[in-house]
This record gives C-alpha cells, sequence and structure tokens, in this order.
C-alpha cells in the first residue's frame, strides 16, 4: 500500500495542529531547527481570541478584526477563521483543555487591544502558547517523526512542483527528504529587528525558502509591533502582554503621566498599531514609558510568565510599574495562501505565521494567531486527506546544488538599520536608502553543502528585508502597521490592493476579496455570514 508522506518544517502551533489532524495512515515527519518546543507559539502569553460569551457574536469578533486590519482583511476569510475558530475552541473545551476558569468554575475571558467584548481564552495565566503546545503534542499520534535540530536549507523541486525538503543535521550533513507534500510552518522573520518578541530560531526562513521555489508572498509592509516588550537598559527581555492593560494596567512617561489619554478613544486598549506609535514618539522623545500596573492586585498569581520576566531582568514588581518600548511580534503579511494553506506552487502549504492569509489585514488583532494557526493547521490537513495517495515523489532520486548569497555584514547591523529604518515610523526617502544599501551589499555565494546555519539566517533574512523594504517603498499611503510619516492618511486607492513579490519580480494586484469600508456595519456582516 502506498503511504503519503507529509514534511512539516517547524513545530508550533499551526504545524502541531495539521500534524495531530493527519492520522496514522500518513507519514508525517516534522522538523525542526532547534528542540520541539522552540517556536513562537511557545511564547505566546495572550490567548486564543473566539466569541463565545453571552454577550458575544461572529459578528462583533469580526468587526473588531476587520476594524484593527484597517481595511486589508479578506472578508471571507474572516468570517470563515472565526467560525472554525470557534468550533475548534468549543472543542478544547470539551476536550477539558486547561483554560483558566472563575472560582464558580467558570472559563475568565481576558480582553486585549481592539477587542469590544472580553474573549480571550487563557491558560496557565499568561502561558497560554506553552500550554498549547504541550496540549498538541499528546493530541499527535506515535507514528509522527519529530526530527530536531536539522534545518530545513531548500526545498526540493520536480517539474515546478514541490518535492520534498533538503536538510542540514547538527553534523553538518545533508539529508534530502522526499515528501508529497511540504508544510512551512517556521513563523515569520522576528530577528530582523534588535527588539523582538520571537522565538531566537525564527529567521525567516518559511518567507525566503518559499521565494526560492517560486511561490508569491505579499504584504510584507504590515509587520506589528507589540507596544510592550519589558526592554531595560537597551536590552528586551521579553513580552509583557496586552492582557496587563486588559486587567488595568496603563502606559505612562516617567512623570506618571498616562500617554494613551487622548489618543485614541480606547486608550490603552486601542489597536497595537496606534499604541506602538505613540510609545514610539515619547522614546523619541527622551522619554521613558512604563506599564503601571498598581490596579492589578494580584499580578504575580495572574501574570506568573511576566512575574518571572520581571524577576530575570531585576525588575521589582512589587512596585507595580515595569520598564517597556515596542518591538517586532509578528508579521502579517507571509506566503499568499488559499483558504486551505496551499501556496502559488504545487506540493507547497503554509500556515501560521508563515502564510499570508487575509486574516490579519495591515494590523492583526490580538489573539487571532493563535486561532488562526489551528484553523489552518486543520485545514491544510483535511486538504492533504482528499488528495489522492499516490506517492509520486517518493522516489525522487533529486541532487541538490542549492547556493545562497550572504552578505558580507553581521546581523546586528542588518537589525539596527532595519530598526531605525523599516520599523514603526518610516519615511521615503530612508526607505530608498535603506533599499539602496540592502541591494547594494558585497555578497558571498555559498552552497548549501558549506554554508553554516547563521550564514543561512543571515541570507533568509537579508533577502526578506529587501523584499519588505520594497513593499513599505512602494506602498504609498499609510494604512494600520504600515506608517509612512511623508504619507500619515490611508488612501482609498490604495484600498484592496496589494504588493505581491515573486522570483520573477514584484507587482502590484487588486483584491477583491478585501473588505471595503463603504460597505461596513456589524449588521451587515451578520446577514452576510448567516444569510
Ligand atoms: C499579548 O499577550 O499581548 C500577545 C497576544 C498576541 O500577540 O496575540
Amino acid at each position: 500500500m502506498s503511504i503519503k508522506t507529509i514534511a512539516v518544517i517547524g513545530s508550533g502551533a499551526a504545524a502541531l495542529a495539521l500534524a495531530s489532524a493527519l492520522p496514522p495512515s500518513y507519514q508525517v515527519t516534522v522538523i525542526t531547527k532547534k528542540g520541539i518546543k522552540n517556536s513562537n507559539s511557545r511564547h505566546a502569553q495572550g490567548g486564543i481570541a473566539a466569541a463565545y460569551a453571552k454577550d458575544d457574536s461572529i459578528a462583533s469578533h469580526m468587526e473588531d478584526t476587520l476594524y484593527a486590519g484597517c481595511g486589508h482583511n479578506d472578508q471571507n476569510i474572516v468570517s470563515d477563521v472565526l467560525l472554525d475558530g470557534k468550533t475548534i475552541i468549543e472543542n478544547f473545551l470539551e476536550n477539558d483543555f486547561p483554560f483558566d476558569r472563575d472560582k464558580q468554575g467558570k472559563v475568565s475571558l481576558g480582553r486585549e487591544g481592539a477587542h469590544t467584548r472580553n474573549r480571550i481564552f487563557h491558560a496557565g495565566g499568561d502561558a497560554t502558547g506553552s500550554m498549547l503546545i504541550d496540549y498538541l503534542l499528546k493530541q499527535i499520534n506515535s507514528q509522527i517523526e519529530v526530527i530536531e535540530n536539522e534545518t530545513a536549507v531548500d526545498l526540493l523541486m520536480k517539474n515546478g512542483r514541490c518535492a520534498g525538503v533538503v536538510t542540514k543535521d547538527s553534523r553538518g550533513r545533508i539529508n534530502l527528504r522526499h515528501a508529497d507534500e511540504v508544510v512551512l510552518a517556521a513563523g515569520g522573520c522576528g530577528s530582523l529587528f534588535q527588539h523582538h518578541t520571537n522565538d531566537p530560531s525564527v529567521t525567516g526562513d518559511g518567507l525566503s525558502l518559499a521565494y526560492r521555489a517560486g511561490a508569491e508572498l505579499t504584504d510584507l509592509e504590515f509587520t506589528q509591533f507589540h507596544p510592550t516588550l519589558l526592554v531595560k537598559n537597551g536590552v528586551s527581555c521579553g513580552l509583557v502582554s496586552e492582557a496587563v492593560r486588559g486587567e488595568g494596567g496603563f502606559i505612562t512617561d516617567q512623570n506618571g503621566r498616562r500617554i494613551m489619554a487622548g489618543r485614541h478613544p480606547l486608550e490603552d486598549l486601542a489597536p497595537r498599531d496606534v499604541v506602538s506609535r505613540v510609545i514610539h514618539e515619547e522614546i523619541a522623545k527622551g522619554k521613558r514609558v512604563y506599564i503601571d500596573c498598581s490596579a492589578i492586585s494580584d499580578f504575580e498569581v495572574r501574570f506568573p510568565t511576566i512575574t518571572s520576566i520581571c524577576e530575570k531582568a531585576g525588575v521589582d514588581i512589587r512596585k507595580r510599574k515595569i520598564p517597556v518600548a515596542p518591538g517586532m511580534h509578528f508579521l502579517m503579511g507571509g506566503v499568499s495562501v488559499n483558504r486551505w494553506g496551499e501556496t502559488t506552487v504545487p506540493g507547497l502549504y503554509a500556515i501560521g505565521e508563515t502564510a499570508c492569509t487575509g486574516l490579519h489585514g495591515a494590523n492583526r488583532l490580538a489573539s487571532n494567531s493563535l486561532l488562526e494557526a489551528l484553523v489552518f493547521g486543520k485545514r491544510a490537513a483535511e486538504h492533504i486527506m482528499r488528495k489522492p495517495v499516490d506517492n509520486r515523489y517518493s522516489q525522487f532520486n533529486g541532487e541538490t546544488s542549492g547556493v545562497y548569497e550572504v552578505p558580507n555584514i553581521e546581523l546586528s547591523e542588518l537589525q539596527n538599520r532595519m530598526t531605525s529604518d523599516m520599523s514603526i515610523v518610516r519615511e521615503k526617502d530612508r526607505l530608498i536608502e535603506m533599499s539602496n544599501w540592502l541591494y547594494g551589499l558585497p555578497s558571498q555565494k555559498i552552497n548549501v553543502k558549506d554554508i553554516t546555519i547563521p550564514q543561512l539566517e543571515l541570507s533568509h533574512l537579508w533577502q526578506v528585508a529587501k523584499l519588505m523594504t520594497s513593499s513599505a517603498l512602494l506602498r504609498e499611503e499609510s494604512r494600520g502597521a504600515h506608517f509612512r510619516i511623508d504619507i500619515p492618511q490611508a488612501d482609498a486607492g490604495w484600498q484592496g490592493k496589494q504588493i505581491v513579490h515573486t522570483k520573477k519580480g514584484t507587482k502590484m494586484r487588486k483584491n477583491e476579496g478585501i473588505w471595503r469600508n463603504e460597505s461596513f456595519t456589524a449588521e451587515k456582516i451578520a446577514e452576510s455570514l448567516f444569510s
């Protein structure tokens, strides 16, 4: 009997949701650069958003998602991901997933930025991602092979189809791992910036591998900076969840002035892009910024992970004042996929942060990403199961001769320049300068057989930086997380337009699925959903 082989690159929530949804008749290999628990999902403090409360509805969750996304979300994807996501969460509840509960045993639903209802499910206080990964690991069947400390260095291609993955193990040996389907679930590219919340192993690999294979990448200009990383003496020490503000924390300058007052109707719970810009502005003026947590009496119980981050950083949490600054958190753009997670390259899927599904638009609503990871992991698995089992590509005896261009710079130089010119506030002339620098960097060609992992990571990040900067330069408006100080307004002419990169070049596309401002009301969305 023919067995279908699936190679999954990455081990976060999307990867494990996919692996756990495939029956034992599939030969699934999860390949991860470091340990199975190295992923962005693992670090997620804030939880999973779903319209579960009595006063909540899919229409309201949708309204908040579209509002945060600033007119750049794919409306159909938003509605069906939120619906499917809710079903998954109900299933988790039936299976006794340990969501936090109040003294009466009712699920405690928290609030985060730009949500108008309490709809965030947490676990372990602020350890939702970690508990989710443990839960999914228990669900995957024992036949799934997990390969740790092995890096995907290239994709195997045959006749325009993805036929497997080339990997390098910790001893530097190259392996050709043939597969009928390859799934990229390698996270985003937080390491491109000085301060970020990502696992250090997340270095744009999925994006760069897909690009090399000829896949389409889109929306790369939309990079979400989380407003509140604990940053002390210029060093970022970890995330301070938005849930802290949901429980009554607020942002101040060193004199105790509430800096979000008067800046947005939702003040400290404004969408992330707004809060990050205000904090960025204060820091640029030489101010120091803090989260005041004095209203949260049981902070250490509610937020054990943040308490431990504070302890490690030498911040006395009893003073209820945590120094913060924004840092790169999540990439809204990524490898373009359809509703099943299929990329534009046959045999290649992308899920989780690696993918651009259209859910997040120009600015992701808090706690929608674990939801997306679960939905698309499951969907990609369902799609794979519907394909005939033919084992065509397992017999492919390809050789790899992949070559990478590695720039002659240190990663820190790339991070410094991306942070100063491509982060929260962008400006045309500086983007041009940045682009000239990136495209003009001297480099050397290194074969995958000889390349070291740091060289490979630098090459991936450089590639992503070039595409991201081109997108930021081309998008002549401000929308969501893409803020151009030279053009600080959204432009209706850009509504629904996407910048798309492939190896063959860059183009602009009008996406008819993208939500239009004028037709938007919660009632209309409810009608379109349930009619
Ligand atoms: C947070 O806890 O603030 C992060 C949640 C998220 O990124 O969705």
